[in-house]
């Protein structure tokens, strides 16, 4: 049996406008999935999953063609899983040169399903790693990163960019810009999540973005002053000392560019009203600042806060399901077997 696991994320800027080519600022959090593997005699792939903010599920169907009409899937979150365990299968035969390889996978994690956090990509890297492993391939972790990427752009039509699965490989803080992926130094920031029990669809919220940009011209320029903020964030953060605790003035200054950046996407069409109350709710209890994180339409918010205010604003919250403090996973993809 190989094991892998790697870490969700929250996007500190720039999500929706990293799908045209502007950068965006993703940094690894520490809630991880972990993707354990055993290859079978025969080619069926067996799919068990926990936590993934589902009841869990075990299906099993033949083949690692993603065609698998004899199965049940429970819900549309299963299907889509399911998509995505399959996607990486196909790029860990690839990578191996092999066909016909069946495997029984087991899924647990604890980054919650299509809700912002990365739980797609985290499960795709850690399923590509250990499948790997398991049939004697090393990959390194550029490698990993891009199978990773092709996966979700299978499953996705197209419509995915390099940044959940960049920053669930390698683990930090990392800027990505179309193809250029790179990894930042930055101080720990506080990074506080308030989830609204819910989730989007990325597919759909990302047509509901192209539709504006094609329609309006001020939409087009909306998600270009995205990527000003972010260029704005990145110069902040590369003035901080990575080694310390940021100071006071840096989280006021991320905070301000954060709530510009939510105001932006609000503006796009794709928060919700839950993520606006939880978004309001942690700026009230102190937060320096709070916006959504990853497609939206519901889900998650991120805010940043060193003190225990925001948890507990977020906890007494209409509507907010669960709150967490979320420290930077400073590893990405590692074998945990
Ligand atoms: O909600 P998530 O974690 O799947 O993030 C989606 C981020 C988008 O920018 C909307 C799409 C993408 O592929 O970058």
């Amino acid at each position: 049996m190989t094991v892998s696991s790697a870490p969700g994320k929250v996007y500190l800027f720039g999500e929706h406008a990293v799908v045209y080519g502007e950068p965006a600022v993703p940094c690894a959090v520490e809630r991880r999935a972990t993707v354990s593997v055993e290859p079978r005699e025969d080619d069926h792939i067996r799919v068990e999953a926990r936590d993934l903010s589902l009841d869990g599920f075990t299906v099993e169907y033949a083949g690692s063609t993603g065609d698998h009409p004899d199965v049940n899937v429970p819900t549309p979150l299963v299907e889509a899983a399911i998509g995505y365990i399959d996607a990486a299968v196909e790029q860990a035969l690839d990578a191996a040169g092999e066909s016909d390889v069946g495997f029984d996978i087991t899924v647990e994690s604890d980054i919650p399903l299509g809700a912002g956090l990365g739980s797609s990509a985290a499960v795709v890297v850690a399923g590509i790693d250990a499948a790997t492993r398991a049939l004697g391939v090393e990959l390194d972790a550029e490698e990993i990163a891009d199978r990773a990427y092709r996966a979700e752009y299978a499953v996705q039509d197209g419509q995915a960019s390099r940044a959940d699965t960049f920053c669930s490989t390698m683990g930090g803080a990392v800027r990505v810009e179309g193809d250029d992926c790179r990894t930042l130094d930055t101080p720990n920031l506080p990074f506080v999540v308030g989830f609204d029990g819910g989730a989007g669809d990325t597919g759909a919220l990302v047509a509901g973005v192209r539709d504006l940009r094609e329609r309006y011209g001020f939409a087009a320029d909306t998600v270009d002053t995205i990527g000003d903020i972010v260029r704005e964030g990145e110069e902040l953060l590369s003035e901080a000392d990575p080694e310390s605790d940021p100071d006071e003035s840096l989280l006021v200054e991320l905070g301000n560019l954060m709530n510009f950046n939510h105001g932006l996407l609000e503006a796009l069409g794709v928060s919700s009203r839950s993520l606006d109350n939880m978004v309001w709710a942690a700026r009230t209890a102190g937060a320096h600042g709070a916006k959504l994180t990853g497609a939206g339409g519901g889900g998650c918010i991120v805010a940043l806060d060193p003190t225990p205010e925001t948890q507990t604003g977020l906890r007494f919250t209409p509507g907010c399901e669960d709150v967490f403090r979320a420290e930077l996973a400073t590893e990405g993809v590692r074998a945990e077997a």
